[in-house]
């Protein structure tokens, strides 16, 4: 009997439903128990979040200090053949109750010496966060597997205006011929075929080795530009953050002219940066293509973007 132990964190339902898809291959297999930990913070982050809430978490998401929360059901001592960390992305960082539980007691004995699969659900910037998780992850002695990664539907410009919609004000389906908000439901249905890949190699011991489960099933897909823009975001965050933190904690009104000042700010900058920096790119893109391509096999690691398994697990190319 194999077991894997599945920790988790959900504001509005969506990563619980990729979850679900995924484990429920490992839930039905006889030989595999899966226990879930659904993390519960002390103070219930709002959903529906109005502008300011919103805007106020950024710099204690990017400063790593993670809120408290109600206590886990796992104790610690238990061994698990294989551990899921199932997180989002908030502010180009994991999302705080899972950088709660990163920082726990707990965490550092069920993860030390682990293999672990990471599983993201975000709107499509991802790169930074992951790269934080991986040092997390270095620091409790774990071993990251694989890393499969669900973005949301439609286009760069449709999330940037559907995913602020929805996390604002609950709306989630399409509008003036946006698609509706969030991962679509077919990507999160086909996410069972890593439920089935896993199955299948617990089955053969295959998560004692270092190679990925998750190869071949178009588990991740890096886009290098992105990447490029969550640097500088990420540099700004840090700069912007340690100056509101420094004015007032969490939810003090003293913060808000600052953070009305960092709007503008940021306003601006895609204003102006972000069209400069698309041109200069393409502009660069031919002498750049090895750096590129070096710097995509590294973000898609260990997992990465090939598709030859696919109908292997019940899905298409
Ligand atoms: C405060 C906040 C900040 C977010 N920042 C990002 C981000 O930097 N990058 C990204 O791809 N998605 C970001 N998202 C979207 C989330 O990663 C996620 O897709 C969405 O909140 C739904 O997750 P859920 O399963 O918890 O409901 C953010 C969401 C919230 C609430």
């Amino acid at each position: 009997m194999k077991k894997i132990l599945v920790v988790q964190y959900s504001q509005t339902g969506q990563l619980s439903k990729i979850v679900d898809s995924l484990c429920r291959p490992l839930i039905a297999s006889r030989d595999i128990e899966v226990v879930i930990e659904t993390l519960r913070p002390e103070k219930p982050y709002p959903y529906p979040w109005s502008f300011f809430k919103f805007l106020d978490v950024f710099p204690e998401c990017v400063a790593l200090d993670p809120p408290a929360l109600s206590p886990l059901t796992v104790g610690g001592s238990e061994e698990f053949d294989l551990i899921i960390i199932a997180y989002q992305v908030w502010f180009l960082a994991p999302s705080p109750p899972i950088t709660a539980f990163m920082q726990s007691e707990q965490a550092r004995r069920l993860l030390k010496d682990r293999p672990v699969i990471t599983l993201i659900g975000c709107r499509n910037m991802w790169s930074r966060a992951q790269e934080t998780m991986k040092q997390m992850l270095n620091d409790t002695g774990a071993r990251l597997i694989d890393n499969v990664v669900l973005t949301d539907q439609g286009s760069w410009f449709a999330s940037f205006v559907t995913t602020p919609r929805w996390l604002l004000s609950g709306k989630k389906e399409p509008f003036w011929g946006f698609p509706a908000a969030g991962v679509s439901d077919r990507d999160i249905e086909n996410c069972h075929r890593f439920g089935l890949a896993i199955e299948e190699a617990l089955k053969h011991d295959r998560e004692r080795g270092a190679a990925p489960l998750l190869y071949g099933l178009k588990a991740v897909e890096a886009d290098i530009s992105q990447v490029q823009s969550e640097k500088a975001g990420h540099r700004s965050f840090l700069v912007w953050g340690r100056l509101l933190r420094l004015v007032g904690k969490q939810g003090d009104r003293k913060r808000l002219p600052v953070l009305a000042v960092y709007v503008v700010f940021l306003i601006l900058m895609i204003i102006t940066l972000v069209p400069l920096s698309v041109v200069l790119k393409s502009l660069l893109a031919p002498l750049l293509k090895e750096r590129h391509l070096k710097a995509k096999t590294h973000y898609e690691a260990p997992s990465g973007s090939g598709a030859e398994r696919m109908e292997v697990f019940g899905c298409g190319k």
